[in-house]
């Protein structure tokens, strides 16, 4: 049989999906279509997954104030009695350290001794992760009826039984009072199956409040975040973060909102609140550690203000009912940007940082599509009204189609399957340029969990495709949800973006799409047309006009290799070696996990026959970024 012949036969016997024909993408260098936004990509946060408590909050103890009490005890504290040891442990509801922390936990010490400890440990979030040579600093609020003697605290290995780390408080007083001490480990394999431990040797009673341990934090910040996860949200890149929700703004009841007064000051002065993820929140993340989060990745804050509806409902009507609620945005954002001189930015020095900090979005609400009395018109009319008096350089940003008032910027949420993304990554191009701008403030593929797999990370790198090629309507992108503790009930909504538990942390295929497109983004729009009979390839091409390079981005969602044509109309010259950055999969279902964290990540190659019109070939389910050097 001759060659030919044999070719021909053999793909007469290929499945169609495996011949792709060679597709042509056409790029104008010469005219950009626009500007990119210098803020396309950044985060979307709030308290849901375990995402601050058992995540970013580096904060070790769960219940640290006792405030969850679960049938037959407190959640996560277990009386210890060694030996011949005989005690009790009770919340207290008469007695606390502060009006906001007015109750506690009471230990009753009937019988102890040097030989037979009595006291209570903590679980912490799914365990406590100890390390080896590492410092742990700890406190707890304390008051004792005098006969207590010294108070031992320990690290403890629960396999073992080993004591990792030590402290000792000489002594309690009779006033409730704060007390500081460090914990450091040895030489030690790093676990997370460890508790927390305090003990006495003698009979007495004691009352306890804010009990708190922190590993070392990123940048050494007291009350600080988790370094590992720090790292990973740096590596995106991020523009700014849209906080604090989401549903967490809203809470289910006006009562639970997130009620930025009380998230500020000392933890001692902040009473925690029931957040509509059903946990409560420590608020140890509160506003001023929002808005150093911002600071330490670099990222502008979009601030969320609560506007007068919750999720069950409730709302509040717009007029004089609506303007305790505006008084409080207008306080917040003062806060945030006033000088040390006015009432918020003298509390915010108080608070220990008085730098204003520059604010240039506010949004107005969350999801007011489900007020259904359709009350958001007014009560965005008002909010806006307000703040614009006060602070008119800031955008305002609404979370639906208003008519009153023009906002400055709609916030669209998409959360869809990759197939949808697919079918509409044409969702912006015709959309009017006299409008608002737009924020895509929530969305994601929603395909694996707890994290999304590689099938989500190309629906989503479809869609960034199609936010891009209109970045210049388009002001910021977020996705949602940003985190998730895998452990087993440590997640309310699946398909996040990192996941991690005590010890280890890890980026889904998504994140790295994420960190790709946000990595290598120009600062203007270039005109491209695909010419493709594959429906599942996606194209954007920007230009990075300081370094006169054209970033092309190539998603390939099919299961055959896709040639491309690349013609680069309008370029004298194209260095013929290029970098070339792959994340690939070999099924849609491959994904990353707790236990396989790096499974599927970028790869970054070169090429050497890029020219004016030259043939790339993306691999099959594949993400790629082609940075080529043109004059
Ligand atoms: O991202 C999860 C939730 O989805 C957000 O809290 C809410 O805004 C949206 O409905």
């Amino acid at each position: 049989m001759r060659l030919s012949s044999l070719a021909t036969l053999l793909l007469a016997a290929m499945p169609a999906a495996l011949i792709a024909q060679t597709a042509t993408l056409t790029i104008d260098t010469s005219t950009p279509k626009a500007h990119v936004s210098p803020s396309l990509y950044g985060l979307m946060t709030e308290e849901i997954n375990y995402s601050y408590d058992g995540g970013l909050y580096a904060e070790l103890l769960n219940n640290r104030t006792f405030e969850n009490n679960r049938y037959p005890g407190l959640a996560h504290w277990t009386l210890v009695q060694n030996g011949d040891a005989r005690a009790t442990i009770t919340p207290d509801k008469t007695t606390g350290p502060s009006e906001a922390l007015a109750h506690s936990l009471k230990l009753t010490v009937t019988e102890a001794d040097a030989h037979s400890s009595a006291g209570f440990l903590n679980d912490g979030y799914w365990g406590i992760p100890l390390r080896a040579n590492t410092v742990y600093h700890s406190s707890f609020y304390a008051k004792s009826d005098g006969n207590l003697g010294p108070v031992t605290i320990r690290l403890v290995n629960d396999n073992t039984g080993a004591a990792e780390a030590t402290a000792t408080v000489a002594a309690l007083t009779s006033d409730w009072k704060q007390y500081s001490f460090t914990l450091k480990t040895g030489a030690i394999a790093a676990s997370s199956t460890n508790h927390f431990e305090i003990t006495v040797a003698h009979p007495g009673t004691a009352w306890f409040s804010l009990v708190s341990l922190f590993p070392p934090t990123y940048r050494n910040t007291p009350n600080g975040n988790r370094i590992d996860i720090m790292e990973k949200l740096a590596a995106m890149h991020p523009a700014f973060l849209r906080f604090p929700g989401g549903n967490y703004l809203e809470g289910d009841t006006i009562a639970e909102r997130f009620d930025w007064k009380k998230t500020i000051g000392p933890l001692v002065d902040r009473p925690t609140h029931m957040s509509p993820w059903r946990y409560r929140s420590t608020d140890g993340m509160g506003l001023l550690e929002f808005l150093e989060w911002c600071e330490d990745l670099h990222m502008q804050p979009l601030l969320a203000v609560y506007a007068g509806y919750s999720l069950r409902g409730e709302h509040v009507n717009p007029g004089a009912d609506l303007e305790p609620y505006v008084q409080d945005a207008l306080d917040e954002i003062e806060y945030v940007t006033g000088p040390t001189s006015s009432r918020w930015g003298a509390e915010r020095a108080k608070d220990g940082h008085p730098a204003p900090f520059h604010l240039s979005y506010v949004e107005i609400g969350n999801e007011d599509w489900f007020d259904r009395s359709g009350s958001y018109e007014g009560r965005y009319a008002q909010f806006s009204k307000a703040i614009k008096a006060q602070y008119p350089q800031l955008q305002l940003i609404a979370t639906m189609p208003v008519k009153s008032v023009k906002p400055d910027v709609v916030d669209d949420h998409f959360y869809r399957s990759a197939q949808q993304f697919f079918e509409d990554v044409h969702h912006y191009d015709a959309i009017d340029r006299n409008g608002p701008k737009i924020f895509v403030g929530e969305w994601a593929t929603r395909e694996g969990g707890p994290t999304t797999n590689f099938g989500a990370a190309l629906g989503d790198a479809a869609w960034m495709t199609g936010m891009e090629r209109n970045s210049d309507l388009i002001v910021m992108a977020s996705y949602a949800p940003l985190f998730v503790n895998v452990n087993p009930g440590g997640m309310q909504w699946s398909s996040d973006l990192i996941g991690y538990d005590a010890l280890h942390s890890y980026g889904s295929p998504s994140y790295y799409a994420q960190s790709m497109f946000a990595e290598h983004l120009g600062d203007e729009i270039l005109n491209a047309k695909l010419d493709a009979s594959n429906p599942r390839l996606f194209q954007s091409v920007t230009y990075d006009s300081k370094r006169h390079h054209v970033i092309i981005k190539l998603v390939n969602a099919s299961s055959a290799a896709q040639a491309v044509t690349i013609k680069l109309d309008g370029a004298k010259h194209v260095q013929p070696k290029a970098t070339v950055v792959t994340l690939a999969g070999k099924s849609t279902q491959e994904t990353n996990s707790i236990t396989d964290p790096t499974r599927v990540t970028p790869v970054t190659t070169a090429i050497t026959n890029a020219a004016a019109t030259f043939t790339h070939t993306v691999p099959r389910y594949a993400i790629q970024v082609l940075d080529l050097t043109v004059e």
